[in-house]
């Protein structure tokens, strides 16, 4: 690619010739002062489908007009909501339906899964986990340790790419597991960390893990929907996700668990259970002996929140609509336009600390006044975020942002870097 003017025209181009562009219109996009903002922040919360209103009017029409008979009544009664999400769930993780359940939210789920998997016995019972995990399961897996009477400092290994900060080479990962092979009883990944924006290999991982007599857990908050995934394929044990970022099903959105289906039917699974775990055809019958579903909906405790059901399933069809494989080709072009434009326009402030396997996120490192960039950002209209200590994560998604938009924030940076560091000549900069 060329130069400003080019990039422009390219983008452009890009933008009349998007096969998905069209579905920019199924959301709610912010504005302010009556302008639309560029609202990069897929990795954080989604933006609103506008379907979503309708959806959730609907549950509310249902219960008010025929009250608990709606789990019931009809083809969108709400006992069938859940099976009607898992098609397209399937599809973007790369699993079987009944190898899903929906349910909670991802750090409950993560300590659901805890009690499942992480099976310490005799030497085995280490958990490797990468250095700057997203603290939410930091603090689910040291309590849990602690909840067994464990020290969560001699069971954690955590995988570090030396200044911890920076993105962890998967053959570092590799080789942390299989030197702690014979200790080694979980590993558990952000399959995307959190503030670097990597995507690891999970293939690869998952193999080494199943080579040392270790399973799988992920963390997939910042890749399900957002990257291919082949959860059967890979053997991943379990993985947990919530639905707010890529999947766009509102802020506390239901999470969801896969649980491989060679797990299902283990007799000593340890398991917590509800009353919603239990086989459908029995549930009502209050036995007084749990019966578990013969897949991954035997984790279910409670009864669902169907409204936050019915929000997901309104954002999962405008993932069908669009087609996963022609989103998956957009957020690769857009990731390349990306990096590109920011790296050409003001690549000497900032180091980008992704690495090339990624999905839609950039972290953008500033070792100088990264702060004021963020907010000279926001206050142009632009919405990304900030991580302490130093670093700007955008993440511009293929179902609802543009070429354009990247093409106007890569130029905008470029003035905003220009305006701040040029009173002081070079300082501040990396390269
Ligand atoms: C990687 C990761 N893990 C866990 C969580 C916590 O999720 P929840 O608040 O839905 O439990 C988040 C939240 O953003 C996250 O990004």
């Amino acid at each position: 690619m060329g130069n400003s003017t080019t990039w422009e025209q390219q983008a452009a181009h890009f933008d009349r010739t998007d096969p998905v562009g069209k579905f920019r219109n199924e959301f709610k996009i912010p504005e302010a002062e009556g302008k639309q903002r560029i609202y990069f922040l897929g990795n954080s919360l989604g933006l609103q489908p506008r379907s979503t209103a309708k959806a959730i009017d609907r549950v509310l029409d249902q219960w008010a007009m025929e009250g608990v008979e709606s789990f019931f009544l009809g083809d969108d009664s709400w006992m069938s909501l859940h099976n009607k999400l898992l098609k397209t769930l399937a599809d973007i993780t790369g699993s079987l339906p009944h190898e899903l359940s929906v349910m909670n939210q991802l750090s409950v789920n993560i300590h659901l899964m805890m009690v499942s998997f992480y099976r310490p016995d005799g030497k085995k019972r280490k958990i490797l986990m990468e250095s700057k995990a997203f603290p939410s399961d930091q603090y689910a897996v040291r309590s849990h340790l602690a909840y067994l009477g464990l020290n969560p400092d001699e069971i954690i290994v955590e995988v570090n790419s030396g200044s911890g900060l920076e993105a962890i080479a998967d053959e570092d990962m590799i080789e942390a597991i299989n030197r702690h092979s014979g200790e080694l009883a979980l590993v558990l990944l952000g399959g995307i960390n959190f503030y670097t924006g990597q995507l690891f290999d999970l293939g690869a991982v998952a193999l080494a893990a199943r080579r040392a007599g270790a399973l799988v857990g992920l963390d997939l908050a910042h890749a399900i929907g957002n990257v291919s995934l082949f959860l059967h394929d890979w053997e991943i044990d379990f993985a947990c996700w919530c639905s707010y970022k890529y999947l766009n099903g509102g802020p506390g959105a239901v999470g969801g668990t896969f649980i491989h289906e060679k797990h299902h039917h283990q007799q000593d699974m340890q398991r917590l259970t509800g009353w919603w775990g239990n086989k459908q055809e029995s549930r009502f019958q209050m036995k007084e002996r749990f019966e578990p579903e013969a897949d991954a909906t035997a984790w279910q405790l409670s009864t669902p929140p169907v409204m936050l059901l019915a929000a997901l399933q309104a954002s999962l069809s405008i993932f069908d609509a669009a087609g996963w494989q022609l989103l998956l080709e957009k957020q690769k072009l857009m990731q390349k336009c990306l990096a590109e434009w920011v790296e050409a326009l003001g690549g000497t402030h900032f180091r980008c600390i992704t690495p090339a396997s990624r999905g839609c996120q950039l972290s953008l490192l500033f070792p100088a006044k990264g702060r004021a960039v963020y907010e000279q950002l926001f206050a142009k209209g632009f919405m990304v975020d900030w991580r302490e200590p130093n670093v700007i994560r955008l993440a511009p998604v293929p179902l609802y942002n543009t070429y354009t938009e990247i093409w106007q924030f890569s130029l905008a940076l470029k003035e905003i870097l220009q305006e701040l560091f040029s009173a002081e000549g070079q300082s501040g900069q990396i390269k």
